[in-house]
């Protein structure tokens, strides 16, 4: 009995020492194991008398059993070390500065199509789209444009063949806005996208550029919902103190059509180059759709009305952005665009 006990507290106090699991698994072996102590000390119980057999038996058990309970305990306070040595060293230190990837940026123009989309959107527009490669049709018939007409020559075109061309405005999106509603308002899109006019590239002009058309077609549509529009328009792209005025002027495809200056926001009007020291700067032309496009595209112009305008991109872009010369959108030099970041 005295030799179990001995036996059990050297056992307790050698597992308390491991720091292995190695170790702890040897001194199962040498304690539990089939040749071990334990197994040893049974042995004797063969020259036992039979009262001494039972409690000697009963004290190996517990004996067993608490150098098993040890060991177990041991085992999971070793495990557990080792894991969290692991994961200490395994530590990722995020505090390390990574590699930056360069992030592109915008294209200005992108930036104000952007804008431009998002303010629209918010007033119940819908965005429309229409092909670069149009028919002379579309392009200036259906705009009121017929073959001959003076106006055709104010915008000097790019011909595919007789009857195709590079659209000159987003204007035929209207008419294929019109025919595709088929005579039933109301309609209220706008149209962003690139034209082509055969103009020689300076300061101010290029052969290509980008509009942005917009056209409201309904039953009590009038010049003062077109006035409201271009104010909201005026005021969100260029401050809210801007002031917009309206000019009488001519397009085929509106009646009566006007010309849109806003006061410049550059001076706050008192006058400046920008304005060409007037206090204002022309912006876009606009006006009532003609009641003969809206005929024409299959609406009754005696229930319907509508309004449209058309916007130069490059022009709200170089007003907004201070840019003088209108090749800069097109020269792709990286010094120039990565001044415009991303927004958030
Ligand atoms: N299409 C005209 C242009 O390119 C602009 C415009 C659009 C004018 C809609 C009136 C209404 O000059």
């Amino acid at each position: 009995m005295d030799e179990l006990l001995k036996i059990k507290d050297e056992a307790l106090s050698q597992i308390e020492e491991v720091s292995t699991l190695k170790e702890l698994n040897d001194l199962r072996v040498f304690y539990l194991g089939k040749k071990g102590l334990m197994q040893a000390a049974m042995k004797s119980m063969k020259d036992m008398s039979k009262d001494e057999r039972a409690s000697f038996g009963q004290v190996s058990n517990k004996v067993k059993q608490e150098i098993t309970q040890s060991i177990e305990e041991k085992k999971e306070a070793l495990e557990e070390a080792e894991m969290n040595a692991q994961l200490l060293e395994e530590d990722i230190d995020i505090t390390l500065p990574s590699n930056a990837l360069p992030l592109g940026s915008l294209h200005p123009l992108s930036v104000v199509k952007n804008d431009l989309e998002e303010l629209f959107l918010g007033m119940g527009y819908q965005v429309a789209e229409g092909p670069e490669v149009e028919s002379d049709h579309f392009n200036f018939e259906l705009m009121n444009l017929p073959q001959g007409h003076p106006a055709r020559d104010m915008q000097d075109t790019f011909y595919i063949d007789e009857k195709t061309l590079m659209r000159t405005h987003t204007s035929p999106v209207q008419a294929h806005t019109l025919l595709a509603a088929k005579g039933k308002g109301p309609i209220k899109v706008i149209c962003p996208g690139k034209t082509y006019r055969r103009d020689d590239d300076d300061a101010t002009h290029s052969h290509q550029f980008m509009q942005c058309e917009g056209l409201v077609v309904d039953k009590n549509v009038t010049m003062a919902d077109l006035k409201g529009t271009l104010e909201v328009f005026a005021k969100k792209m260029f401050g809210e103190k801007r002031k917009i005025r309206l000019r009488p002027s001519y397009f085929p495809f509106t009646e009566p059509s006007v010309e849109v200056d806003i006061s410049c926001h550059n001076c706050e009007g008192k006058g400046c180059p920008m304005c060409k020291h007037t206090g204002w700067i022309e912006i876009l032309g606009a006006g009532m759709v003609n009641p003969r496009v809206l005929e024409m595209c299959g609406f009754d112009s005696t229930v319907y009305q509508g309004f449209a305008f058309g916007i130069g991109l490059e022009r709200v872009a170089m007003l907004k952005y201070g840019i003088d010369n209108i090749r800069e959108f097109y020269n792709d030099d990286l010094r120039f665009l990565n001044q415009f970041t991303r927004k958030g």
